[in-house]
Order: C-alpha cells, then structure tokens, then sequence
C-alpha cells in the first residue's frame, strides 16, 4: 500500500520513475474527433445494431447512451467509489485484504510495479462479482454503503453488457447467445483512481494498451483522460454525463477472426482535478476455451490463432502487457 500514488502524491513532484520517454509521452490533445454515441433507447434495433457493429470494426469503441442504468444509481456508484479511494492507505488496505484468495485487491501502476521499467500515475481497486454470494463478503464494506450500491450497479451493468453482446453475436451472424454463457460469466470490477498529477505532459495514467477481456463497460467520470489510438493518432474519448464507455478487448478480436477491433486505448492525466473511472470487464470463466468462432474460420479467412484457455491467456498477458513489449504476439501466437 506504501507505494499508492494516493499515499504520497500530495507532497512530491513528479518521481523520475513516472517520467517517459519523449516518444510515449501525451503529447499534444487531441482534437476534433469522436468517437460514435450509440442511442441504446432508439426504436430501431437494426439500426442499432448496426451502429454497433460498425463502430467495433472501426474504433474498438463507442459510448453508449439510454442504456437503462438510472442517473441516481450511476451517481452512487461513482460516489461510493470516489468515497473508496479517499479512505486512508491503512483503511484500504483493511478493506482490501480479506479474501486469502485475492478476489478483490489493490494494486498501482500496472500488476506488474515491482519489475515494470516505468510506473503509471494510476491506484486501482479490483474485485470479482460474479457470482456475488460467493465475493461480496470480501468487498470493501468501508464506505459503509459500498457492498449494497456496487451489488446493485454490476447487476445492472451485466445486463447492459449482455445486450451489447447479444448485438455483437448477431451482428457477426452468430447465436444471439454466443457470448452469454462461459465467455461472460466472469465479471471483474476494477475501480481506477488517477489523482491530480504534478506534470501531466511528462507520465500517463495508463500506457497504450488493448484490454485482456471480452468487453468493457467504463463509467468515466466528468473528467477527460481516455484517448483511443486509430489511424495512427489518437481521439480523446469526452466525458458524456451517465454514458457509458464500451471497449472491445483482446479476446473479442480474436472469437471475432480479426472482424472486430480490440481498442487500443491509454489514459492521460490532469493536473488540477483527480479522475476516478470505474471499469466492468466481461471475462471469459478460467477454464473456458478461447479460439475463433467457428462460423467465422474458411479458407480465405484462417483462424487468427489456435485455442487456449483464459487461464494460459492471462498467465502470459500479465507476463507480457508491462510497458514497451510488443502485445501483437498474443494475437498471433498460441500461449505456451
Ligand atoms: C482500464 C482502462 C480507462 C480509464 O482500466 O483498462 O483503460 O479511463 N481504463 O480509466
Ligand atoms: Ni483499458
């Protein structure tokens, strides 16, 4: 807990562990473009789904608005996650310790801080929610509302996350339910806290990276920090009230054959506001088996890669996804 950007960034300049190289660093803000808003509350599901898909093939991304999740709940959750990361470094980690097992747990920079060549201006809370009965006695219960207003929020969050799935399998023209079962079933909270950071121009929140998941579904805060990397530029992603974020990951990429994206995305600071965000990622079960969908493998369209289980991809995302090594060789090899 010692090493929390939280813990100590109100007294220090900016350490030269957090400082990039010229080449990594945000340079100037991006302008301009955006990213598609995708109304989940129009008429038209074709046309939706559409959007959907076309917006996976181009971006990896895209907000989402209407999506059912009420304002106020939204509200709280962000609330009691702000709440969260404001308890003390001795609080947090009482809070975070409770399963021997790790379900839920701290971390900073990346999983990798002890041995990555640089660090990330980023504290993370992380905790398994599925099935909740078995997790959520080891969520934080300190701020005392957490437990029952996160429960509630990633109960909600699975079912948007789930109808943006079901869009994704139809538009690939595979059963509805491609996605419903074991490539979902493993849900992941991970609330990001980025507090206000002394040289913005010089660190990240968090380096270019493509997600190890299915799907994303991010509340970002009011405040900007995501940027999306296309076309060899990156687009900044603008904070819209109650929207949320839906980013395409690895896995998708790869049930997919390559027809979708996985985004590649990176977080910037900001020098006067803290920014929390709070990530749902959509895992596949441990022991379930990752390959390209069958429907989506001919002879002018070969599998992208062999099968192996979530559990491998993870080993060797975590071993590989630490900054400055080429992430590409996950997509094209088999994990050993
Ligand atoms: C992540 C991530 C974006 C953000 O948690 O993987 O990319 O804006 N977060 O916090
Ligand atoms: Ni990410």
């Amino acid at each position: 807990m010692e090493h929390l950007v939280s813990s100590w960034c109100n007294d220090r300049s900016l350490p030269e562990s957090y400082i990039l190289p010229p080449e990594d660093r945000p340079g100037m803000l991006p302008l301009g473009k955006n990213i598609p808003v995708v109304d989940l509350g129009a008429h038209d599901q074709t046309d939706i789904l559409q959007q959907i898909l076309e917006a996976s093939q181009e971006f990896g991304m895209f907000q989402v608005i209407n999506h059912g999740v009420p304002s106020n709940l939204i509200d709280e959750a962000m609330g009691v996650f702000k709440e969260f990361h404001a308890l003390s470094a001795e609080d947090k980690a009482i809070e975070t310790s409770k399963d021997p097992d790790k379900s839920c747990y701290m971390y900073t920079s990346s999983h990798n801080y002890a041995t990555e060549k640089f660090h990330f201006w980023r504290d993370g809370l992380l905790h398994h929610c599925n099935p909740l009965e078995k997790y959520i006695q080891f969520w934080p219960d300190k701020p005392p509302k957490y437990r029952e207003v996160v429960a509630i929020y990633t109960a909600e969050l699975r079912k948007v996350g789930f109808r943006i799935l079901e869009f994704i399998a139809q538009g690939l023209r595979l059963n509805p339910d491609h996605f419903s079962s074991e490539l979902g079933e493993n849900q992941v909270l991970l609330v990001n806290h980025y507090p206000p950071c002394p040289d913005p121009s010089l660190t990240l929140g968090l380096c270019k990276h493509r997600d190890p998941l299915v799907i994303n579904i991010l509340l970002q805060s009011d405040v900007y920090g995501l940027e999306v990397f296309k076309d060899e530029e990156w687009i900044g992603v603008e904070p819209i009230p109650n929207a949320f974020v839906v980013t395409l990951g690895v896995l998708m990429q790869i049930i997919s054959n390559g027809k979708l994206k996985g985004a590649e995305h990176r977080v910037v600071t900001n020098s006067n506001l803290a920014r929390t965000t709070a990530s749902f990622a959509l895992h596949p079960l441990y022991e379930t088996l990752i390959e390209p969908a069958k429907a989506l493998v001919d002879a002018s369209n070969p599998a992208l890669c062999k099968s192996f289980s979530f559990k491998d991809f993870m080993i060797k995302y975590r071993a590989a996804a630490s900054y400055g090594t080429a992430f590409e060789e996950l997509l094209s090899g088999t994990p050993d």
